[in-house]
């Protein structure tokens, strides 16, 4: 082989992507990074694991919501399709600000299907289809699991001092939630 082609095979090398890397991870999952922000590690550490209780809860909501749109028959298939398509779209806009605020605090946010399966509080639902009446209180229990935990959550982190928390839960989970809650118990008396 002559120099030149054991130059561009060299070469060829480095522009090859880098596939099958491993390494330890840089940041254990529980285990805080101080950031300069002002807030004491025990009020990091408490908003770090209230908010990601409440991602795995908002991200089984999430996913409850799309799969109700996919799985919805009877009478009402066309609105109920389409709203609860609606919903998942803003409840999953609220999943990335609550894991984004996770991450802000020096947390890791809880993220694959498996992890938020074990941490949720939503209870699971079967696999099957069901009737719309019967997916609307299924929603309407999750959204109530949800509110309950933010409303909690949101007077600890308001005592703490962590007020980006605080208004995060109030603002836009609890605010939120109370209005797709009150949208979803309008649609239940429409199918019951
Ligand atoms: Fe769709």
């Amino acid at each position: 082989m002559t120099k030149s082609t054991l130059e561009a095979e060299a070469i060829l090398k480095r522009a090859a992507p880098l596939t099958h890397q491993q390494a330890h991870e840089i940041q254990p999952f529980g285990h805080l990074v101080r950031m300069p922000i002002a807030l004491s590690e025990q009020t990091c550490k408490e908003s770090v694991d209230n908010l990601n209780q409440l991602l795995a809860d908002t991200i089984t909501l999430r996913d409850l919501y799309k799969k109700h749109h996919w799985q919805v028959a009877g009478p009402t298939f066309y609105q109920l399709h389409l709203l609860f398509d609606k919903h998942y779209d803003e409840q999953n806009e609220l999943v990335d600000k609550v894991a984004e605020r996770v991450q802000l605090l020096g947390g890791v946010s809880v993220a694959m299907a498996h992890d938020v399966a074990e941490t949720a509080l939503i209870p699971r639902p079967p696999k099957g289809r069901e009737e719309a009446p019967v997916q609307i209180s299924r929603l309407l229990h999750a959204h109530e699991i949800v509110l309950k935990e933010a409303r909690t959550m949101a007077r600890r982190a308001a005592e703490g001092g962590d007020d980006g928390t605080n208004d995060l839960l109030v603002s836009d989970v609890i605010r939120r939630t109370n209005c797709r809650h009150g949208l979803s118990q309008s649609m239940w008396s429409t199918c019951h």
